[in-house]
């Protein structure tokens, strides 16, 4: 096989796979030059798993081996079964790339992870920092030769195309049975936990109703497809909504409406599905599916189409490769999500590929039941965030907080609000110069302690049975500089240009930069990552759930020393049809995270009348759905907390303009809601 264009891709999404938490940890780099060399307490010995790596290697005649940082679902976050990368090199950062040959062993990950990669890896290893494709391409063809083999696991890579043609001849070679979990002797055991089903209130349909779902989409697809094959965890194993920085994720209620906790923070389980006209076949752990979920999967079984055959996960392969054997089929997989070790087993006539399996489209459009679910986790959800907030606006002044106090409230906020099944990431609870770190989270050695002097950001979210949430909040509990007001306002007026686009079906995410960047780079800010999860992806799903991240910081890094703050705003939005005077099938975003925007921080005289009202609208909402959920849970405190910080900015303004213009009556009943409330 030639070095195709998948392995590039496969490389790449290794490499931007996720955003991890990068730790400040105290500790030193090694230096490999000194004599002998400097190894820090951090760093881990390869010695043996190279040179056991290196006999498989020879056993099965390649000279080369790839080990993404990856699972076999191209989770976002993988489990520490699957930290494949990181047993090899020791360098546990999430994003990352390991080649080792017969006697060079190299890591790429990108500068967010460079000092990790020096304090925790072994003189046996090589830093490489050009994380582009190109540079592992190059690197591989320097080092080996034309008649050489370079082995993967087909598992771990995706078989999406790039438009990269390379004219090297070098030799891939597929081997499904991973050679680092071969010389793994300790390698964690999959989680022996059951698998749970959602309980009925919580799911819109059943999974009967899915499956003929996607049954007519089979039937009506042009191409005839046979059989669908899932392997998604989203898909399978039901996903509500954003995983935390991740692309583009639709809401997904899982096929099954299974629940499962092999991936950290996620609650998903290892597992595909091969499902046809009238047969179901769910690849599993089967010792994790108790005879309770066992009927429930069977209890339809006439017509027998609706019978759950439960196969061990790892026979999926064998499965795959029986069924192409069947004359006449036609397999259909969603190419984001499925590895090409199932993938090279479909010959190409006996192929269909989507981008996304036909399942997260059905479920992309959410009906009435499933959006008001969505809704719910995040209104219980900012309960939670605004409990932290207004706890932090006491407690700060006494100054006994730091950023571990912090993230531990609220991290307990959450878990007492109904159908909480834990954080949906580790929380960044950052403050003064650790927010200027965009993704650190406070361990005992950085925890700052908290300060009316400081501004601090809280990036957070939470699992529930009925929904994934994802939310930052930055505040300031002092006096905040001039420049921290501008540059957090201009992060807002970004924010709020997204929020409030109408945009055609089908725009790509990348179109929102400029929404969000706009307001900082008219005064020469900007911030290094991504506008929003999304980016990349079409926006033309309805209903697909993104969250908006909107980052600053300041291009000059001697900045951060003197004055340090970094500010983020992030909220979950949802996709909705946008009703314009001319066009059809035009959205817009309506934003679902609830919670006030720090006041002190915000200037309004840098904002648009359009911008103002959207935050006047905004702030209404919250008043309405979070005042009737504090209420019910007889938080009469939190109640006067959030009136007092989503007071409507526009009123003062707007009474002087009404009495110039005509007092129209919807103006006057929004007044009249804002005094009354
Ligand atoms: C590594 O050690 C060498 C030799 O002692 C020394 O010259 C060099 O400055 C050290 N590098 C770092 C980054 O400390
Ligand atoms: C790493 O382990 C090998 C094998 O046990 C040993 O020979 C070597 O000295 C160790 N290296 C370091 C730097 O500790
Ligand atoms: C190893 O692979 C090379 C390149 O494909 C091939 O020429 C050689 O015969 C193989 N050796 C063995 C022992 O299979
Ligand atoms: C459901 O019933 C079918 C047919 O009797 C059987 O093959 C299958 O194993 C059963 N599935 C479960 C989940 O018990
Ligand atoms: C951090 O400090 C707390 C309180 O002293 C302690 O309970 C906890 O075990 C420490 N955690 C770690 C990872 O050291």
């Amino acid at each position: 096989m030639p070095f195709s264009d998948w392995l590039l891709v496969g490389t790449l999404l290794a490499l931007g796979g996720s955003w991890n938490v990068i730790r400040a940890d105290g500790g030193s780099e090694r230096n490999c030059s000194a004599i002998p060399p400097y190894l820090p307490s951090t760093m881990v010995n390869t010695t043996l798993r190279l040179q056991a790596l290196r006999e498989a290697m020879s056993s099965v005649n390649v000279s080369a081996y790839i080990i993404p940082g990856t699972d076999a679902h191209l989770s976002e976050y993988i489990a520490p079964r699957d930290a494949r990368m990181a047993f090899m090199t020791g360098f546990t950062g999430s994003a990352g790339t390991a080649v080792v040959t017969l006697n060079k062993a190299v890591l790429w990950t990108d500068s967010r992870y460079w000092v990790q990669a020096e304090r925790q890896m072994d003189c046996n290893w090589e830093l490489e920092k050009d994380v582009s494709i190109s540079s592992i391409a190059d690197w591989l063809i320097r080092e080996v030769s034309d008649t050489d083999n370079i082995g993967f696991d087909p598992f771990l890579f995706s078989i999406r195309k790039a438009v990269h043609k390379d004219p090297s001849k070098l030799m891939l070679k597929s081997i499904p049975d991973n050679l680092v979990d071969r010389v793994w002797t300790d390698r964690p055991l999959i989680p022996p936990d059951n698998l749970i089903r959602l309980p009925d209130r919580v799911v819109g349909r059943t999974w009967q109703m899915k499956v003929e779902h996607i049954r007519t989409q089979m039937t009506d697809n042009p191409y005839k497809p046979t059989a669908v094959l899932l392997s998604a965890l989203d898909e399978t194993a039901c996903k509500n909504a954003t995983p935390h920085r991740s692309l583009l994720i639709c809401s997904v209620p899982g096929l099954f409406n299974l629940r499962g906790s092999d991936v950290p923070y996620n609650p998903f389980f290892y597992s595909y599905t091969l499902l046809t006209l009238n047969e179901i076949w769910l690849f599993v752990h089967k010792d994790r599916v108790t005879e309770d979920l066992k009927l429930y999967l069977n209890s339809t079984c006439f017509p027998l189409a609706h019978c759950v055959q439960l196969l061990e996960y790892e026979q999926v392969r064998v499965m795959l490769k029986n069924y192409m054997a069947t004359s006449g089929v036609k397999v259909w997989i969603g190419t984001e999500y499925t590895n090409y070790a199932l993938y090279e087993l479909i010959t190409p006539e006996k192929l269909l590929t989507s981008a996304y399996s036909p399942v997260l489209t059905t479920k992309a459009v959410k009906d009435e039941t499933e959006q008001r679910i969505l809704r719910d986790a995040h209104v219980r959800d900012a309960v939670a965030v605004i409990q932290l907030l207004m706890w932090l606006e006491k407690v700060v002044p006494e100054g006994k907080e730091t950023e571990m106090t912090a993230a531990h409230y609220v991290n307990e906020c959450r878990s007492k609000q109904k159908d909480s099944r834990g954080p949906s990431f580790e929380t960044i609870s950052a403050s003064g110069p650790n927010a200027a770190l965009a993704h650190y989270s406070p361990s005992n050695a950085t925890s700052r302690k908290l300060t009316v002097d400081e501004m601090y950001l809280v990036d957070s979210g939470g699992q529930y049975l009925d929904g994934t949430t994802d939310i930052t909040r930055t505040v300031h509990w002092g006096i905040p500089t001039d420049m921290q007001k501008e540059a957090f306002t201009r992060v807002l007026m970004g924010n709020i240009e997204i929020s409030r686009t109408i945009f055609p079906s089908g725009t790509k995410g990348v179109n929102m930069e400029m929404l969000g960047r706009r307001a900082l780079w008219e005064v020469g800010l900007n911030y290094g990552h991504g506008t929003g999860h999304g980016v990349g992806n079409y926006f033309g799903v309805h209903e697909c759930t993104i969250a908006l991240l909107i980052v600053v910081s300041l291009p000059e890094p001697g900045y951060y020393k003197e004055n340090d703050f970094g500010i983020r705003i992030e909220d979950v939005v949802v996709i909705v049809p946008a009703h314009t005077k001319y066009g059809h099938n035009y959205l817009t975003f309506e934003t679902v995270s609830l919670v006030p925007y720090d006041r002190k921080l915000i200037d309004t005289s840098l904002m648009s009348p359009q911008q103002l009202q959207w935050l006047d609208n905004y702030y209404l909402t919250i008043r309405e759905l979070m005042g009737a959920e504090l209420d019910r849970q007889g938080l009469t405190e939190e109640k006067t907390w959030m009136l007092k910080h989503t007071v409507p900015f526009q009123s003062a303004t707007a009474s002087a303009a009404v009495s110039s213009l005509s007092l129209t009556l919807s103006a006057l009943a929004t007044t009249l809601l804002h005094i009354l409330l």
